[in-house]
């Protein structure tokens, strides 16, 4: 599985994740994994980051995890390294497409405007996550992209919830969706990981494309 389509039908919701250790790491990705989510995107947004990727990486043969928040081209091979097996950013650079192909990575860039879209197009994208979705516009954002995009195909993320994510998901142009809503920090904090199971359960019988 080296591409990124392969990869974002899998399942309807990757989930974001921050963690604080490399052991929560391990709980929460068992437990989302227990909950039928197989692709997990565990961001270098805390020191653990790299390690739980490695860490997760091994714990099924059928997970797949990539890793989140790129923001340099360097993280590629790292995370690479360390057993990512596909990457995300919130934007994109040719130095970083550059990286991420060099490193072997399947990239999945974050696009926020029609320019974002033509340069990600130009380097040969037809995934993209939108980002931040909400924020940025979200339903009637991807609509309107529709129209002068129809061959590109999106991953919203950024702001999306349980109660939103089925009507992103019920958009022709978008093929899954992300957010960090199946890892409340409460239920981290309190080691909830029954909680996390419940959400992954939630997610992964959404329906997709
Ligand atoms: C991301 O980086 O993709 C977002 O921070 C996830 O967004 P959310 O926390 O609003 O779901």
């Amino acid at each position: 599985m080296n591409k990124i389509e392969d990869i974002v039908r899998l399942g309807p919701v990757i989930p974001v994740l921050a963690f604080d250790s490399v052991e929560q790491g391990e709980h929460v990705s068992r437990a989302l994994h227990a909950g039928g989510v197989k692709v997990l995107e565990i961001t270098l947004r805390t020191p653990a980051g790299l390690q739980a990727i490695e860490r997760a990486s091994q714990l099924a043969p059928d997970i797949v995890v990539g890793v989140g928040t790129i923001t340099k081209p360097e993280h590629c091979a790292l995370a690479k390294k360390a057993g990512a097996r596909f990457g995300v950013s919130p934007g994109l650079t040719k130095d970083m497409h550059k990286a991420a192909e060099d490193a072997g990575l399947p990239l999945l860039p974050g696009v926020m405007t029609p320019t974002d879209i033509l340069v990600a197009l130009e380097l040969g994208y037809e995934i993209v996550k939108f980002f931040p979705a909400q924020q940025a516009g979200g339903i009637a954002m991807l609509q309107a992209f529709h129209g002068p995009f129809p061959m590109l195909k999106f991953c919203p993320t950024g702001g999306i919830t349980a109660e939103t994510a089925p009507t992103f998901l019920a958009l022709p142009n978008v093929v899954c969706v992300g957010g960090s809503w199946l890892t409340p920090k409460a239920a981290l904090a309190a080691q909830n990981w029954d909680e996390v199971t419940r959400l992954a359960r939630g997610a992964s019988e959404l329906a997709a494309h």
